[in-house]
């Protein structure tokens, strides 16, 4: 069974009430539901967290050399300020896929640049909570070798 870690960057623990229009209706932990539903299916075991802090997202990004079998991160405003949060990325040898609920490349300029999506395999933005599931499935075929 594949193990993997889908990390959430700050603010995203008000989703569900946070600017609803760009964001959706869902809240973090019905997104965690969904996601974990997804994963089960696939037989994947799902951890999920979030943090509103930047040493404490490097520090789960490193921990998935030795715990995991690859990674999701959502990494919110980090995106595109976060040249520590790349680093720890590109550290990681292990499949990785960015994602965001909004379609970043609609929004407002300095949200165009992702200085971290260098760091992953892919990205996958603009379908709010399904981004997600997205993901899950994406990184069950890196897992299984594109089967
Ligand atoms: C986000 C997009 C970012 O620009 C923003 O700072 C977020 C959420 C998204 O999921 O659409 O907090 O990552």
């Amino acid at each position: 069974m594949h193990k993997i870690l889908i990390i959430n960057g700050p603010n995203l623990n008000l989703l569900g009430n946070r600017e609803k229009d760009i964001y959706g209706d869902q809240s973090l932990e019905e997104i965690e539901e969904i996601s974990k539903k997804k994963s089960k299916k696939l037989n994947i075991k799902l951890n999920f967290c979030q943090s509103n802090s930047e040493s404490e997202i490097i520090e789960l990004i490193q921990s998935v050399q030795k715990t995991y079998d690859g990674l999701i991160i959502n990494p919110a405003a980090y995106t595109h300020t976060s040249v520590a949060i790349l680093d720890a990325l590109r550290a990681i040898n292990k499949p990785k896929i960015e994602i965001h609920l909004s379609n970043i490349y609609v929004r407002e300029d300095y949200r165009k640049t992702s200085i971290t999506a260098s760091g992953v395999d892919g990205s996958i933005c603009g379908f709010g909570y399904l981004s997600y599931i997205l993901a899950i499935e994406a990184l069950n075929s890196l897992l299984n070798n594109n089967k």
